[in-house]
């Protein structure tokens, strides 16, 4: 089957939360070396828990130099885990401990223990900075175990508390361990390829016994395993390679054991071809099997089609639905080298459960039996995720540089744009100084540390983090007990470093809106630096609003299109001059509703905060509040014509067509006149490092004279429910418009803001008569998303719309550049839009 390789789907499965924070392991599953007292015995150790004293504490202060106290999960199967969250003793604000570093031991068999090593083969994880705040950290290489433990370190004798949490997926293959040669190493002309096992986790003497490693990680090769430098790793990192040369008898055998007899089906071994340096796919594979103590006699042989593309690849081995719980293979060299980078193993997982303990996870809401989502080739779920990891490694960095640049450029922006001079003056001394507030707690840890640890958290926005942005939003300072002083001025310095403020991906904050959907998200500098400030919004008494009808509804609450009274003397008159005296004025009531839990409520306010700053004439504005009393309303503006997808979906270009249908008709300047504004109001939105994330028509309102303002209510409509795609019952995204770092690394940014800006103009040009890619599913969008990574040329982009001239498209395919730094800014763009304008 054509199988797509990255499906991001996958990958979102194989991060689902183990059950610590949602109850599906049981207490008597989660156990410790010591324990505090019975109240924060280890059962409490669950991440997010605040029930008897808020966390797992062991008995005594945790000692550097000895670690040995642990929290201990037993997830009662083998599991894939390939991110961890701990966070510390909260208790409502009494609870102070937590670990600054821990390092996590594993075992498949209860008994057989193992350090996780990074990489690098470092053991230590950076852990919490403080009490609250979940801190996700990916496992790289990713563990397959069924027991983990967590044990703090620390650098002097302290107290320590953990709450944990593990997410991962079932480990469907099965596979306990390989056994096989030691990995070699290649001279190549310029620098040798080691290709040893790098990650094996069981003894390795004069060959490999007992482990899993990188034939499991994963991770698949590179096409050219001489590259793999250019990602930081060795030449040959990826591979585990053999040369002939060493095997008289002309095979490499590997054994693979099995937690219990199995029904196999297919053996997926993903061989490197590249023929130029005297590499190929084994010629012939010789299997064994053995169900019980003896080896069956006659073996399975399988030859594979060799061909000459030098391109890795995936090779199937039919195993004829043998029953075993150990296989042996004799793969033959066809060529001087052979080198494998995954082996994957797919059986009978239906037996699964009659066999074993029941699953103690619960898989997604919506991955039953009928969804398509579940089809997929469950074998393929550890490789294709780790291809998905592969690419995080490589991308992550690269973004991480791109929004460096992009701050550095904004903030340079910013300063030569006189109206926010004095903001920026202001911005950065708040900034620091609430900045060193929140790591005050913590003196022993630099600033630049945090920096260099952080970039990793938070970096799969799809993964659960993505569920808790009104924690950390929580625990900033307005929110929580504000009696703890500022950090002095020294500190303050350090964290401004030449002047400008920079922070990690992590510090990114996301605003979860009244409707259950993530709205703008904002670096955590600037939310700090708005926080600084009083809210600029008056309250508006609630009787003078008159309900007309329901714009839309989500998890947290409604909007409602309403009649405000008497709304001009609440509106600043800089905008609002064309308003006559007496008529009521149409406005969105983003209500929240009362029942909604504090941490929606705190991100309410936090939204209107936010919304209070944005001040433009394409942005929305926020015109008053009701706060006093339930329920929590946020008014803003709202335009005659309703959004502009409605509005040009009712309209004709101008031409004969028209004449003939008497419809409306749009020009093409005012199509034009209509882009620019967007462009302009996201040109704003980007000097403040806003990243919108759904920029569409939907979200677009149209007032008089074609006049444009950009909101953000098109996630909670129902009538648009079809341009958004759900994961997981939970988050929602409008895939057609994202850009394809947006999907398959959770990235947002100005860039894929930009990406959403191409589309939109392809929407308008095509007067909103057709979704983007409508004659894709939403798999296929999404597979098209990997053609746009892959850049094969393979990707399909959004056709030139019979009206859209040659320079427009060009605008709109810029957009849609892969190299995210090689797209336009906002500026840019508004300036071309703004020379196209006859
Ligand atoms: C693999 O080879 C590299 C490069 O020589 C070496 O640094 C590393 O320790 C080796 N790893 C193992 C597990 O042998
Ligand atoms: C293994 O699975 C196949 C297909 O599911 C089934 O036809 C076969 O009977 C099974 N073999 C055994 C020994 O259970
Ligand atoms: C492997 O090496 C043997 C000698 O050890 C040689 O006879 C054989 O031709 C080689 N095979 C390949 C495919 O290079």
């Amino acid at each position: 089957s054509s199988q797509y390789p990255y499906s991001p789907l996958l990958s979102r499965v194989c991060r689902y939360p183990l059950g610590m924070s949602g109850g599906q392991i049981q207490d008597e599953d989660i156990s410790a070396s010591s324990q505090w007292s019975e109240s924060t015995a280890a059962r409490y150790g669950r991440l997010d828990f605040e029930e008897g004293d808020g966390a797992w504490c062991p008995e005594i202060p945790v000692e550097p130099d000895n670690v040995k106290e642990f929290l201990q999960i037993d997830l009662r199967s083998l599991h894939f885990i390939t991110l961890v969250g701990t966070q510390g003793r909260h208790a409502g604000g009494i609870g102070n401990e937590f670990a600054q570093m821990y390092k996590i031991k594993y075992s498949r068999d209860g008994s057989r223990w193992i350090s996780w090593r990074n990489r690098q083969g470092k053991q230590v994880i950076e852990g919490n900075r403080n009490a609250y705040d979940i801190v996700l950290k990916d496992l790289e290489p990713p563990i397959i175990a069924r027991f983990v433990r967590f044990m703090p370190v620390t650098d002097h004798s302290m107290n320590v508390c953990m709450r944990v949490e593990l997410y991962g997926c079932e480990w469907l293959d099965g596979l306990v361990s390989y056994n096989a040669p030691v990995g070699e190493q290649m001279n190549l002309p310029a620098y040798p390829a080691y290709l040893n096992d790098s990650v094996y986790d069981g003894a390795v003497i004069y060959s490999m016994t007992e482990g899993l490693g990188q034939l499991t990680d994963g991770m698949c090769g590179l096409d050219d395993f001489t590259l793999s430098h250019l990602y930081n790793v060795w030449p040959g990192y990826d591979y585990v390679g053999w040369k002939n040369e060493s095997f008289p008898t002309g095979f490499v055998e590997i054994m693979f054991e099995f937690d219990r007899i199995r029904n196999f089906t297919t053996m997926k071994v993903h061989c490197n071809n590249m023929y130029s340096s005297h590499v190929k796919i084994f010629h012939q594979v010789v299997c064994y099997f053995r169900s019980d103590s003896d080896w069956e006699t006659t073996p399975l042989s399988f030859s594979p089609v060799v061909d000459e593309t030098p391109s890795a690849r995936f090779i199937t081995v039919s195993l004829a639905n043998h029953m075993a719980s150990a296989i042996k293979c004799q793969f033959y060299f066809a060529d001087a080298w052979m080198l494998f980078s995954e082996i994957t193993f797919q059986s009978d997982t239906a037996m699964y459960n009659t066999t074993l303990t029941p699953p103690q996870t619960e898989l997604p809401p919506n991955i039953q039996p009928d969804d398509p989502t579940h089809k997929v080739d469950d074998s393929n779920t550890r490789i294709l995720i780790g291809c998905l990891v592969a690419i995080i490694f490589i991308l992550v960095g690269i973004i991480v540089i791109i929004l460096w640049r992009q701050v550095w450029q904004k903030m340079l922006e910013k300063a030569s744009r006189r109206m926010l001079d004095d903001e920026l003056t202001a911005s950065l001394s708040i900034q620091s100084e609430t900045f060193a507030y929140n790591h005050n707690h913590n003196q022993s840890s630099t600033i630049s540390e945090q920096e260099s640890n952080t970039a990793y958290e938070h970096i799969f926005p799809l993964g659960p983090d993505y569920q808790e942005p009104s924690r950390l939003i929580c625990k900033l300072p307005e929110f929580s007990q504000s009696s703890d002083e500022p950090a002095s001025k020294s500190t303050t310095t350090t964290v401004v470093q030449d002047g400008v403020p920079h922070y990690a991906e992590a510090d990114i904050v996301n605003l979860q809106g009244v409707t259950g959907s993530n709205t703008y998200a904002i670096p955590a500098v600037t939310m700090d630096l708005l926080s600084g400030k009083d809210v600029a919004v008056e309250e508006f008494p609630r009787k003078l609003l008159t309900f007309k009808e329901k714009l839309g509804e989500g998890q947290f609450g409604e909007v409602h299109l309403c009649e405000a009274e008497g709304m001009q003397e609440f509106m600043n008159n800089e905008f609002f001059f064309d308003i006559s005296e007496d008529q009521p004025v149409l406005v969105a009531v983003k209500m929240l509703r009362s029942d909604a839990n504090k941490n929606a409520r705190n991100d309410f306010l936090k939204e209107i905060k936010i919304m209070s700053r944005l001040k433009d004439p394409n942005i929305i504005r926020l015109l008053a509040v009701c706060i006093y009393s339930d329920p929590l309303c946020m008014i803003t503006e709202y335009m005659e014509n309703g959004d502009l997808n409605q509005f040009l979906s009712r309209h004709e270009p101008e031409g004969h067509l028209a004449l003939l249908s008497n419809a409306p008709t749009v020009s093409f300047n005012n199509l034009c006149y209509m882009a620019t504004q967007i462009a302009s109001g996201m040109k704003y939105l980007s000097s403040l490092n806003f990243v919108h994330r759904d920029l569409a028509t939907r979200n677009c309102l149209v007032g008089k004279n074609y006049t444009i303002k950009i909101a953000d209510f098109g996630m909670s409509r129902n009538l648009y429910s079809g341009d958004y795609y759900r994961i997981q019952g939970r988050a929602v995204l409008p895939i057609r418009w994202m850009s394809w770092e947006s999907i398959l690394l959770g990235k947002f940014t100005t860039a894929s803001d930009v990406w959403a800006f191409g589309v939109t103009l392809w929407e308008i040009l095509n007067f909103c008569k057709e979704q983007p890619y409508s004659q894709l599913t939403d798999e296929q969008v999404i597979e098209n998303t990997g053609e746009f990574f892959r850049d094969q040329k393979r990707q399909i982009y959004l056709p030139q719309p019979v009206l859209c001239p040659d320079s427009l498209y060009k605008i709109m395919l810029s957009c849609w550049r892969r190299n995210t730094k090689e797209r336009p800014s906002f500026q840019e763009i508004h300036r071309a839009l703004l020379d196209i304008q006859p």
